[in-house]
């Protein structure tokens, strides 16, 4: 089935996209995705993790640095929407190198949206995170509850979101998502993420072991998180220009998660799983709330972290994810190491100019607890 893009596109239903960060674990399978509905793809991107991809019919890879403007600004030429996911995708990763993921997750930012808009790009679609939160007591955040930034990933990747909305105007609209943690198979695979991490464990140690355990986490299976790049895509004009959406399916606690895991997983091969708790500092705790994207968009999440944990598991079988445990294809931060070492260690530091048209950093947070 095609999908039809008319909210975005005048006459036509398929949109020509152009995704940063498209060989990622999100990006992978949103790629295949579109190209499966016959939409065309650029696929921007590094590819850091690899290409697990290949090239289809429809899609152009474009291996390019999200921070090199000028061959972004060639890359989406003709294209009609702009899905943005490329960044250093997790705490420890960025603070590998804080001044190297401060030019890719932020300084680099708003250029993008200008070139975009100058290419004539109609929709700008932002994957922001619910960890901008931070901590919050509420069991109910909603897209206007104030930041706190409790990492530097989550408060640059919240720092773009305002930069995006200026440029918001009728022939361009904006958009943000503010995805939950994302779980479940893709062909580029994360196992570093909480439900992937402890169905990794328990499958292949028989131990689950949980930091801490308290801590409140939203969760999101992957088959609906690219199903929310569609829907908003899709979405009227009207509805959606200027709007950020939390995108989640179910908040539940670390501990909760491993219980389902261990569940899941004993009822599947009929063995023990035990589960070990270390003490752990990690204060981000947090609990959003979805009904936002439910009633503008339609949007209702249909998989669950017990299908997340089977998706794994049926992988697993037919020994498609080999040495899970050690691989550092898996992890985003050991590979970081790795592309840091080769890469990085010895270059300059950045000449982005970050004062050079840009606000205060004050003025962005102040403009984000205004929404
Ligand atoms: N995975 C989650 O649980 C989750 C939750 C909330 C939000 N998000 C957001 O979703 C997006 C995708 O996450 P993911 O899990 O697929 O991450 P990922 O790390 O698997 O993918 C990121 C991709 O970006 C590319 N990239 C990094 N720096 C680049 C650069 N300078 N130029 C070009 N490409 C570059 C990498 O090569 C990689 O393929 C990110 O924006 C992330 O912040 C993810």
């Amino acid at each position: 089935m095609r999908l039809p893009i008319r909210q975005v596109l005048e006459a036509a239903d398929l949109a020509k996209i152009c995704i940063t960060g498209s060989h990622g674990y999100v990006g992978t399978m949103l790629v295949l995705s579109l190209l499966d509905q016959g939409h065309e793809v650029v696929g921007y991107d590094l590819q850091w993790f690899g290409d697990y991809i290949g090239k289809p019919q429809g899609f152009s890879p474009v291996k390019a640095d999200v921070r090199d403007t000028a061959r972004f600004a060639e890359a989406v030429k003709g294209c009609d929407i702009v899905l943005h996911l490329a960044c250093i995708s997790n705490d420890p990763s960025f603070e590998l190198d804080e001044g190297l993921s401060r030019t890719i997750n932020y300084e680099c930012f708003e250029p993008l949206v200008v070139a975009a808009k100058a290419a004539g790009v109609k929709r700008f679609i932002y994957c922001s995170t619910s960890s901008v939160y931070g901590i919050s007591d509420s069991p109910d955040v909603r897209e206007d509850h104030p930041f706190v930034p409790i990492t530097l990933y989550n408060r640059y990747k919240g720092m773009c979101e305002p930069l995006l909305l200026k440029h918001q105007s009728d022939d361009f609209t904006t958009v943000i998502i503010r995805p939950s943690t994302v779980c479940g198979y893709s062909r580029r695979m994360r196992l570093d993420l909480s439900v992937n991490i402890l169905t990794n464990l328990a499958v292949n140690k028989g131990v689950i072991t949980v930091f801490g355990g308290a801590q409140m986490r939203p969760n999101l299976h992957i088959k609906d998180m690219v199903r929310a790049y569609q829907v908003v895509m899709d979405a009227p004009k009207e509805a959606v220009a200027g709007q950020a959406f939390n995108i989640g399916m179910r908040n539940l606690s670390i501990m909760h998660i491993a219980e389902i895991v261990k569940g899941v997983v004993e009822d599947r091969y009929h063995r023990p799983i035990s589960i070990a708790v270390q003490p752990m500092n990690d204060q981000r705790s947090y609990q959003v709330n979805v009904e936002k994207a439910k009633r503008v968009l339609g949007f209702v999440p249909q998989f669950t972290i017990e299908d997340a944990i089977n998706d794994i598991c049926d992988v697993f079988d037919v020994g498609g994810l080999p040495n899970s445990l050690t691989d550092d294809r898996y992890y985003n931060v050991k590979r970081m190491h790795k592309v840091w070492d080769a890469l990085y260690k010895d270059a300059p530091p950045s000449k982005f100019d970050a004062t050079a048209g840009i606000m205060s950093e004050i003025d962005m947070l102040r403009m984000v607890s205004a929404r």
